[in-house]
């Protein structure tokens, strides 16, 4: 039987890495019936709606609990609101999991970086609560502050809420305690700022020791945001699973994409307790898309960890070790990992369907070592 997936080809370079990935994951072997919808700014274009998120994409993953994503646009500091957020605290996928991990042959300044990100998906400054500069909620928020706070807003002030639960806590730092038990990992980090913001990301870490306590046979630490990144430059391989709010999450997750080779390689899946949305960490890299050239593995890993978390085993190490082979010979990469040499991105999903051809690739190894 087929699997149905609600596949989303996006904007900019989505497309182009969305039909490389499903030529890949077909040739797998395994059965896939997609589910085409269309969301984002070309959607818009197309069909002149207004609303780059229709209520039909929601259903179609709603219906399928499975989807593959590209990457959606989303315009800088005006009109609509982040497609990406609005899927994500739509369904509730509450839980980012983006392994990066530097596969050899890919360029990298480090050899032995394999850690996972754990990032909330649903609150904190990307709730969407926000009171523009010189409105009547600004005047509002003005007084109530001056009710509640020794402080005042500057009258010229914009304002972001950041939003954090308690109950949205609990649930990311269990998920990342599972991950890692699930995943034979051996230490999660939780990275916060909670000497600064000591009621949003105090409430995050109280939860996070607490949730600690119940999985004494993990390691667990916990870390300023700040100095998290530069440990993570200076000893990337000292981490392993690592827990974070919506906006240190998104900004470690390209610190991290940049430490095993770039956002071509960095992969990513959307869990909520209904659906799985899976998706790279880049986005719609506008500066190359219709060129042929952008990198479709960042969003074929994406499709290996749906290919594992449907049970897929096999066709899922096949995968990988095809992938391993093409990016050890280093003679069908694309351009950011290959600057000099690269080819585009259909050759480069080719030489993967051709490598996974052979007999002697197989689909065999430890599950865990994928993504
Ligand atoms: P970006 O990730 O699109 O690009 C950053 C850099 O990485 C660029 O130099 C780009 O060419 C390169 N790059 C990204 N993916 C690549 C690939 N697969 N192969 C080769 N090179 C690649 O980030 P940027 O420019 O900040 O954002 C562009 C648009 O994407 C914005 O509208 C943003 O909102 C959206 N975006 C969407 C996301 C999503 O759909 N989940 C995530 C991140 C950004």
């Amino acid at each position: 039987m087929a699997y149905r997936v609600t596949l989303i080809p996006g904007d900019g370079i989505g497309p182009e890495i969305t039909d490389a990935t499903v030529r890949v994951l077909e040739a797998t072997g395994v059965a896939f019936e997609w589910e085409r919808v269309e969301a984002g700014l070309s959607y818009m274009e197309k069909t002149g709606d207004t609303n780059p998120l229709p209520d039909s994409v929601l259903e179609s993953i709603r219906r399928n609990k499975l989807a593959l994503k590209a990457p959606i646009g989303t315009p800088i500091g005006k009109g609509f609101r982040s497609v990406n957020v609005a899927l994500r605290q739509g369904l509730d996928l509450y839980a980012c999991v983006r392994p990066c991990k530097v596969y050899p042959g890919v360029p990298s300044r480090y050899a032995a970086v394999n850690l996972v990100i754990i990032r909330e998906n649903t609150e904190d400054l990307y709730a969407g609560i926000e009171f523009d500069k010189g409105s009547e909620a600004m005047k509002d928020l003005d007084a109530l502050v001056a009710k509640h706070s020794t402080k005042a807003l500057p009258k010229d002030a914009a304002v972001s809420l950041k939003p954090i639960s308690e109950a949205g806590s609990r649930r990311i730092v269990e998920f990342a305690f599972k991950y890692a038990k699930d995943n034979n990992r051996r230490k999660v980090t939780a990275i916060h700022k909670a000497n600064i913001m000591k009621f949003s990301d105090g409430l995050f870490l109280r939860v996070a020791r607490e949730v600690a306590e119940l999985h004494p046979e993990i390691e667990f630490e916990e870390m300023i945001v700040d100095a998290a990144c530069m440990n993570l430059v200076v000893r990337p391989e000292s981490f392993d699973v690592m827990v974070l709010g919506n906006l240190y999450g998104d900004i470690v997750s390209d610190l991290c994409a940049g430490l095993v080779g770039g956002l071509g390689v960095a992969p990513g899946a959307n869990v909520g307790t209904h659906a799985t949305v899976f998706e790279a960490t880049h986005g719609t890299a506008p500066m190359i898309a219709g060129k042929g050239i952008a990198n479709p593995l960042a969003m074929l890993l994406s499709g290996l960890m749906m290919l594992k978390q449907i049970g897929e085993d096999v066709a899922a190490k096949k995968l990988e070790n095809a992938i391993k082979i093409v990016l050890r010979e280093g003679k069908s990469l694309t351009a950011d990992l290959a600057p000099t040499n690269g080819v585009g991105t259909n050759a480069f999903a080719d030489a993967i369907i051709e490598t996974m051809k052979r007999r002697s690739v197989s689909g065999t190894g430890q599950l865990a070592d994928i993504v």
